[in-house]
């Protein structure tokens, strides 16, 4: 691992354009559970069941209560770890310019990122089935299910359900940073879900060198991804912000005792 990470620190520092795609993974240290695998929401609930707009719509209450009531409550007490933490700080270094993320957690945000893609919406806000009005989830009284606007139309979550459509904007602004950057770190995802999944293919398809940072190998390894750095998102982030501090600061110190 320690080799794979000194050969991404390398290409992120020479690289001009840097972007990542983020998944359920990078919020695992945060105490939010992933959709697949062990722990994971979809080994407790079929999403089709509970997560498509068409069950949201047959019985909001029902949806509201296994699932959004649920996440509402850990999303509230969750905090940024080191993998969000790592990625705030290669912005502030300059280094990393967007996140692509799958996340409604707003975790990247808090952590200190600027440019974020809300690939699935956000869980921050809430919309209004019937008048369209955002609400701030915080500020929602979920006390009666399902909560419901001031004009008393439903409540949902501003993300996105299965069956529905990726907000255009989100996408084709995804698409175009994918196809612009020189690195992409893809960290945190099963990469089965599309179109985010296309992200790395696109970004790949466009010259970049593209990283994996995952625990377990995905569809993109060894097909898609350069190489996968095997690991938790938190503990490879921390090795690669001291790389590229360490190597920053030699060059720095080198600079010092040119003539
Ligand atoms: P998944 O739950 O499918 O995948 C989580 C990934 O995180 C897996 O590849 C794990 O190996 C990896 N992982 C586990 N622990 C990790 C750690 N500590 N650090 C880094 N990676 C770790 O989540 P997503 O790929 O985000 O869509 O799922 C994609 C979409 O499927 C979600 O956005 C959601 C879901 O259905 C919608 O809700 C529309």
């Amino acid at each position: 691992m320690d080799a794979l990470v000194a050969r991404a620190v390398d290409r992120l520092r020479s690289a001009r354009h840097v972007a990542a795609l983020t998944g359920a993974g990078i919020s695992i240290e945060s105490g939010i559970p992933p959709f697949r695998g062990k722990g994971g929401l979809w080994e407790r609930f079929d999403p089709m069941e509970i997560a498509h707009i068409d069950a949201f719509l047959a019985d909001p209450a029902l949806v509201w209560r296994v699932l959004v009531k649920e996440l509402k409550d850990i999303i509230d007490r969750a905090q940024p770890n080191d993998g969000h933490k790592g990625l705030a700080r290669l912005e502030a270094m300059g280094i990393l310019q967007t996140v692509i993320t799958q996340n409604i957690d707003g975790l990247h945000q808090l952590a200190g990122n600027t440019d974020v893609i809300e690939f699935h919406g956000s869980f921050a806000w809430q919309r209004c089935l019937q008048c369209d009005q955002r609400v701030e989830t915080r500020k929602v009284d979920a006390s009666v299910l399902p909560p419901r606007c001031r004009c008393g139309g439903i409540l949902r979550p501003d993300a996105v359900f299965f069956g529905e459509m990726i907000p255009p904007a989100a996408l084709w602004r995804s698409q175009e940073v994918a196809a612009r950057c020189e690195v992409m770190l893809v960290i945190g995802t099963s990469a089965i879900v599309q179109p985010a999944a296309s992200m790395p293919i696109i970004a790949r398809q466009s010259g970049a060198v593209v990283i994996e940072i995952n625990p377990e190998p995905t569809p993109l390894t060894g097909v898609i991804s350069n190489y996968l750095i095997q690991g938790k998102a938190g503990e490879v982030m921390n090795g690669i912000v001291s790389g590229l501090e360490s190597t920053t600061a030699r060059t720095e110190g080198g600079l010092d005792f040119r003539p």
